[in-house]
């Protein structure tokens, strides 16, 4: 059993577990009970798992937990709250950006990864940046809007 320190929305966790090549992505649901990121695929294709590590945005359904080690991990807890959004989190409540809602996670952090670099990007940089994010439901005109709204804010 290995035990990895991990430091997510700004605290220090311990996690353990008996395989290195666990996916971030259990750990983060069922160890620390982290919903945000959402198991989709699993294959790196969809983008619902999405975090944000070291200021980038990663696959957490690829990334090993021994990877993660010493890392500084963002989910969409750590934006904010039902009561305290953050800019993106209210943009996309604004323009009512998503319908079941799968892919929202990933669709956030992907823009809050995107915004932390670049905070006015044109439309292309956004549609850009999302185009590995799938969406089943079609709401892709509203989520460009939403992203294009928090960078305006
Ligand atoms: S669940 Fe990770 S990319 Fe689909
Ligand atoms: S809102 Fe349903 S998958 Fe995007």
């Amino acid at each position: 059993m290995g035990t990895y320190t991990l430091r997510v929305n700004g605290r220090e966790e311990k996690v353990e577990s008996w395989d290195p090549n666990q996916p971030l992505l259990y750990v983060l649901r069922d160890n620390l009970g982290l919903h945000g990121p959402k198991f989709g695929c699993g294959l790196g294709q969809c983008g619902a798992c999405t975090v944000v590590m070291d200021g980038q945005a990663v696959r957490s359904c690829l990334m090993p937990v021994s990877k993660a080690a010493g890392r500084s991990i963002t989910t969409l807890e750590g934006l904010g709250t039902p009561e305290k959004p953050n800019r993106l989190q209210s943009a996309f409540i604004a323009e009512q950006a998503a319908q079941c809602g799968y892919c929202t996670n990933g669709m956030i952090m992907t823009a809050q990864a995107l915004l932390d670099r670049t905070p006015k990007p044109t439309v292309e940089q956004v549609k850009q940046e999302l185009a590995g994010c799938l969406c089943r439901c079609g709401t892709h005109t509203r989520i460009i809007r939403a992203v294009l709204r928090a960078s305006r804010a």
